[in-house]
């Protein structure tokens, strides 16, 4: 069963107790379990990890690429938190694997502080989801693997 990756960025490890009135209740444990459920009921299972520090990430998505390059993955999707809004070397990252991801954001990052809305990592996300809370995994996992099923419609939209 081919992976989706599900790689979650800096303070997501605090989800549940990480300001609920803007997050939620749901811990990242509850999210992993929504993943991958969802994945199941699609075919595939779920590589599901969390780091706080960039350069793990970028490690990863590195994996990530070489994973589905070599048919054993569909894509990631990634909740880069506060680093959509800083980071050059995570889209360089996802530009240089060269793999789909789908972004996805709990909170609906444009109702909130203006330095939010905007993410580095947008330009090179195949897709982005926002502001469903942490269905928005559900839908992101889903995401991926209809892109995967419909290539040439998804590029429709690009
Ligand atoms: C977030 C939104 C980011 O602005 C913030 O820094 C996060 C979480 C979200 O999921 O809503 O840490 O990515």
């Amino acid at each position: 069963m081919p992976t989706v990756y599900v790689l979650n960025g800096p303070n997501l490890n605090l989800l549940g107790r990480r300001e609920p009135a803007v997050y939620g209740t749901a811990t990242l444990a509850d999210v992993e379990r929504l993943c991958a459920d969802t994945a199941a009921g699609l075919g595939h299972t779920v590589d599901f990890r969390q780091s706080n520090r960039e350069g793990e990430l970028v490690d990863w998505l590195q994996e990530a690429g070489a994973a589905t390059a070599a048919g054993d993955a569909i894509g990631a999707v990634l909740n880069p938190a506060a680093y959509s809004h800083t980071s050059i070397a995570l889209p360089d990252a996802i530009e240089g694997a060269g793999l789909p991801v789908v972004e996805v954001h709990i909170s609906n990052v444009h109702r909130r502080e203006d330095f939010r809305h905007h993410s580095h990592v947008s330009r090179v996300a195949a897709g982005v989801v926002v502001g469903f809370g942490v269905l928005g995994y559900a839908l992101a996992v889903r995401g991926l693997h209809e892109l995967g099923r419909h290539p040439t419609a998804g590029g429709l939209f690009r």
